[in-house]
């Protein structure tokens, strides 16, 4: 019953009529993994920066990656790059991730469409917008992924929805089953932070190789029922939830107005997931500092690939919450804070 509830929820804010649950985004992206497999020597394209768990899943089951440099100034894909691969390679696939909110011009559509590639939306880092007519403008992938986990904008711990409008697609992808594996996340934060601890950069993690035994227990989740009521409530909040977030958005750009600071969100038409900005420098300086204050901050994301812009962008962010416990107060304490080491 709720979750006939849901699919409409998707269904008149997005007009994609297809969807299923999965445990978690990872487990989406482990099913469009298998589907991929079934082509000849398949082949994505990835963004330089992204989370890392959809890069360790696609190598650990034989997809080939071409990495793509980001636009430092919104940590979105570099389109113009894009392009040039479309045109002289053979791809199969590409992984557009609307990395911290942002949109992009979405120049490389056409060329996509033309050859047939396969387009994977994943808005983890993102939401859909409450306005029907953005979701319109700035959501076209053939599947879109939608995650619950933790630190997303709605974060339940875990639930993932896939959308697609095709019905061949749809059926195809649903067909792969999977496995079920524990509930229980634990092993995969250890896994995490045994990595972090020993200074692993994302690069070197991916190129660790897992067997497909232990891969599946890190990234194959079952979809709890019990999901089901918090993601209604999640979207019944979505319109509150996305002005709130994009009114603290401004302030924050207000309060942070400096010449060095460069702010990434600028262009942000879907919801934000953090406040997120470059320092000339500094940045672990100013980062301990505020976790000194008691002040979470962190450097995500990471380059997965060493290229010009994902470099720069792994050593000069830092993002800032946008979450309910954010207020002008701690705005301000912030900044007065980051101001003295610029
Ligand atoms: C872009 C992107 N995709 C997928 C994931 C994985 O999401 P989940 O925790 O639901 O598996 C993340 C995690 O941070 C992400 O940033």
């Amino acid at each position: 019953m709720i979750k006939k509830k849901i699919y409409k929820f998707f269904k008149d804010k997005t007009e994609y009529d297809k969807l299923f649950f999965a445990g978690r985004a990872n487990t989406l992206i482990w099913i469009i993994s298998e589907y991929l497999k079934s082509k000849k020597n398949p082949t994505i394209i990835l963004p330089s920066t992204l989370c890392v768990s959809p890069a360790v899943i696609f190598k650990n089951l034989g997809i080939k990656i071409i990495y793509v440099d980001i636009d430092y100034r919104t940590g979105l894909i570099r389109e113009d790059l894009l392009i040039e691969k479309i045109k002289n390679f053979k791809i199969d696939a590409i992984f557009y991730v609307n990395l911290f909110g942002n949109v992009g011009k979405n120049s490389f559509l056409r060329y996509a469409r033309k050859k047939g590639i396969l387009l994977v939306q994943d808005l983890a880092q993102t939401f859909i917008s409450y306005s029907k007519n953005k979701n319109k403008k700035f959501i076209f992938g053939d599947i879109i992924i939608i995650s619950f986990g933790y630190s997303k904008i709605f974060d339940l711990n875990g639930g993932a929805i896939l959308l697609a409008k095709n019905k061949n697609l749809y059926e195809k992808l649903k067909e792969i089953k999977l496995k079920k594996n524990s509930k229980n996340l634990d092993h995969v934060k250890n896994y995490y932070l045994h990595w972090y601890h020993n200074d692993f950069s994302c690069s070197r993690i991916i190129n660790i190789t897992h067997t497909k035994k232990f891969a599946k227990k890190l990234y194959v989740r079952p979809y709890n029922s019990k999901l089901d009521k918090k993601i209604f409530l999640s979207l019944k909040k979505l319109n509150k939830e996305e002005l709130r977030r994009k009114k603290i958005l401004s302030l924050y750009k207000k309060v942070f107005k400096n010449k060095k600071i460069k702010i990434l969100n600028n262009d942000v038409s879907l919801l934000p997931w953090r406040f997120c900005f470059l320092v000339k420098k500094n940045r672990d300086k100013i980062l301990k500092v505020l976790r000194d204050s008691k002040y979470d901050a962190s450097s995500y994301y990471l380059a997965l690939k060493n290229y010009k812009n994902s470099a720069r962008l792994e050593d000069k962010i830092i993002n800032l919450w946008l979450d309910n416990k954010i207020n002008k107060r701690k705005i301000y304490r912030q900044y007065q804070i980051i101001k003295n080491l610029l």
